[in-house]
């Protein structure tokens, strides 16, 4: 049973979720066309994001909202705020390739107490509350996978391409982590890593200069799935200096360690 908190979220990415899968098989015709679908992609994000705003707004008109395209609009109410990221994946969905989420979460007193990741073309959604667990589809409760060594571990990472000192660094990191991890992947959806360590389908995941909204959503699912998650020194709670390296305790541990040891 869905709590009526998580019913609104539920409904509003769900709602935006539709808008994104409509444009999304638009996209996949406009890939032919000289100019390329850029414009109607960020057009498709605006658009996901005035839809969870505003069913949000519908059902908790007094709250704050944070969202990536819309910036801040501080909430009457002082305690809460949505946390928004209508579109996780934009280069994915610009490419067609169907690997991509609306990403809602909820903070309350500044914390994270109930996050969503939705992917409405492989239609999964992946819900977590504060104290009640993360959940695929609302019925399979979702565990962090039980591996301990590095070795026997698939990792994700995020990887900028902008050609900038830290890419260089992480660059640096995975030419030390590659060859000690059974696989390495990239899927381009920061809040999808973050909601698959849950699932138990990445043993690990890292990446730096991340936005609150690619971190909280997935933030909470990892620890309600029994995971650990911090930043590169280490340090719990770590949604707002972007840097976030995931997983069970064991492999949360060795993948920490390997990144300190690379600089
Ligand atoms: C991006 C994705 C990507 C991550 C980037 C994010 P966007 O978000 O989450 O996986 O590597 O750092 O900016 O731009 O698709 O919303
Ligand atoms: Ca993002
Ligand atoms: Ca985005």
């Amino acid at each position: 049973m869905r709590s009526a908190l998580m019913n609104i979220m539920v409904q509003a990415a769900t709602k935006a979720g539709r808008s994104l899968a409509k444009d999304f098989g638009e996209v996949e015709n406009l890939q032919v066309s000289i100019k390329g679908p850029a414009d109607f992609v960020s057009n498709a994000d605006r658009r996901a994001e005035e839809i969870v705003r505003e069913e949000l707004k519908k059902s908790r008109p007094t709250y704050g909202f944070l969202g990536e395209e819309g910036g801040e609009v501080i909430g009457t109410d002082g305690q809460h705020r949505w946390i928004c990221d209508p579109l996780d994946g934009t280069t994915n969905f610009l490419h067609g390739i169907p690997m991509f989420a609306v990403a809602i979460a909820l903070e309350r007193a500044g914390e994270i107490v109930a996050s969503l990741v939705y992917n409405p073309v492989m239609d999964e959604l992946f819900t977590a509350e504060k104290g009640g667990g993360a959940w695929l589809n609302d019925r399979k409760r979702l565990r962090v996978a039980a591996r301990r060594h590095l070795s026997e571990a698939v990792c994700c990472l995020g990887i900028k391409v902008t050609g900038t000192s830290n890419d260089a660094l992480t660059l640096r990191q995975l030419g030390h982590i590659a060859p000690a991890v059974a696989g390495i992947r990239r899927t381009g959806s920061a809040s999808t890593d973050l909601a698959w360590v849950a699932a138990g389908r990445f043993d690990g995941f890292w990446e730096a200069r991340l936005s609150p909204w690619d971190v909280a959503p997935g933030y909470l699912m990892v620890k309600e799935a029994g995971g650990t998650i911090s930043d590169y020194a280490g340090t719990p709670g770590a949604i707002w200096n972007g840097q976030v390296v995931a997983g069970n305790e064991h492999i949360h541990t060795q993948l920490l360690k390997a990144i300190k040891a690379v600089n």
